[in-house]
């Protein structure tokens, strides 16, 4: 990808409306997670509510405490809600079993984390495929797809190299082509620029921005703002319930676009 278009503020025009309502890549109802403890019993999430329609773009904030991991590993099917309802496709995540779980995890979900969690000992294009290894999935469909990932994000030249032969910024574009392999339900991706310097950031959500408009769901937990502002939507978390659930307009996401993309280009700048 050239650093022009790394650093594109463009956004492609929006699909064309239809009648259809979007169909949703999850909806929570009245989610609640309780942790039972010798002395007490915490009551992480006390009845959430809400729906993510394919494509959307969502940052979940929120105070230490609120319940945002929580919420986060109930999407990524690492743990089970106490009540309420968390559709995966047309399963109900509380009515699932520890290997059903497991499954949805490895086929449908695409996780991205801050520290990238990419295997050492392997190269771009092998640790793009992990998530197909899992599911005994590993044929020249398979190569192919993850080089197509690879090329997505960026890393067609990079990929017999290991992860300690990239910058952060590249690993975390191996770790954002794994996460597409299995053609998930949506991305979830944990302060995926917490570990970022702001170039590098900015990059990231290009690349972020890029496959949200084509249609890819994105769900992403942080705590800065300006990243936060790039979403379709900001989902507040206070005390274990829904604090707010706001819509981004246009032109604030593209506010946040210019003035990151300003942000880099004075940065670059005064380096060069
Ligand atoms: N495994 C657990 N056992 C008991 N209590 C827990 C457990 N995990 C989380 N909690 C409690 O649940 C509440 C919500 O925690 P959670 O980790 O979801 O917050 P958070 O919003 O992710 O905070 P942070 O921004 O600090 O990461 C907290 O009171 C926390 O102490
Ligand atoms: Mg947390």
């Amino acid at each position: 990808m050239s650093t022009k278009e790394a650093y594109s503020t463009e956004t492609r025009p929006a699909p064309p409306a239809s009648d259809t309502p979007p169909r949703l890549a999850t909806s929570i109802r009245n989610l609640k997670k309780e942790y039972v403890l010798k002395s007490e019993t915490v009551r992480a999430l006390r009845g959430v509510s809400f729906d993510v329609p394919e494509g959307d773009y969502v940052a979940i904030m929120g105070p230490s405490g609120s319940g945002k991991s929580t919420l986060l590993n109930m999407l990524g099917c690492l743990d089970q809600p106490t009540s309420g309802s968390l559709l995966m496709g047309d399963d109900d995540i509380i009515t699932l079993t520890d290997d059903q779980l497991a499954d949805i995890r490895s086929k449908r979900i695409g996780f991205v984390f801050q520290s990238y969690n990419l295997i050492q000992q392997l190269s771009v294009v092998e640790n793009i495929q992990v998530p197909l290894y899992y599911q005994g999935r590993l044929g020249a469909a398979e190569l192919e797809r993850a080089k197509a990932m690879a090329e997505r994000v960026g890393l067609a030249e990079r990929l017999d190299h290991r992860p300690s032969q990239l910058s952060g910024g590249q690993q975390q574009r191996v770790a954002i082509a794994r996460s597409l392999i299995n053609d998930p339900f949506f991305i979830l991706a944990d302060e995926p620029t917490g570990n970022l310097d702001s170039v590098t950031t900015e990059e990231i959500l290009g690349i972020f921005d890029e496959l949200n408009n084509e249609g890819r769901t994105i769900i992403l937990v942080t705590h800065e703002d300006d990243v936060a502002e790039r979403a379709k939507r900001i989902i507040r978390l206070k005390d274990g319930m829904l604090d707010r659930d706001e819509l981004i307009s246009e032109e604030k996401r593209a506010a946040a676009r210019a003035a990151q993309h300003e942000n880099v280009v004075q940065l670059l700048a005064r380096q060069s």
